[in-house]
């Protein structure tokens, strides 16, 4: 059975394309949905690919995929410097987790280096756009391929 991944995005990437594109580019939400299709079909990965702005509903599918899938890749957007509850529900699956940034967090405002997950995720990629998605795919397949 081909392994199942989630990738969950959370607030304001569903604005990609158009949202400081200086900053995270100018790829929108769908063509970073069908880059990973393709990336994730590749790999022989089932992948299941979310968006939501809502801290609840992150939370919600963060659960799902320890429930349902084999790895996680998360890119929290900005609940990652300030949600507890994302924190929480990232402890709470025991499935891997490797969190994607666009840009690189640490090289901007002060307030994006606190990072709430960085020790209870897997593994990290920071700054490299939307590469950073097909590497931690690669990751991802990486550790599974351990496990
Ligand atoms: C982001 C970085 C966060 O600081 C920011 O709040 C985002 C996007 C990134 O992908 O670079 O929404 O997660």
């Amino acid at each position: 059975m081909s392994a199942r991944v989630h990738i969950l995005n959370g607030p304001n990437l569903s604005r990609l394309g158009r949202r400081e594109p200086e900053v995270y580019g100018t790829t929108t939400l769908a063509e970073l949905a069908a880059l990973c299709a393709g990336w994730a079909g590749g790999l022989g990965f089932e992948l299941t690919f979310d968006q939501c702005e809502g801290e609840g509903q992150l939370v919600t599918w963060i659960h799902r995929a320890g429930d349902h899938a084999d790895g996680l890749i998360l890119n929290a957007g900005a609940y990652t410097h300030t949600s507890v509850a994302v924190r929480d529900a990232v402890a709470s699956i025991s499935i891997p987790v490797i969190e994607v940034h666009l840009s690189n967090p640490a090289s901007r405002e002060l307030f994006r280096r606190r990072n709430l997950l960085e020790d209870v995720v897997y593994a990290g990629l920071r700054g490299f756009g939307v590469e950073g998605y097909r590497l931690a795919l690669e990751g991802m397949a990486a550790r599974l391929r351990t496990a």
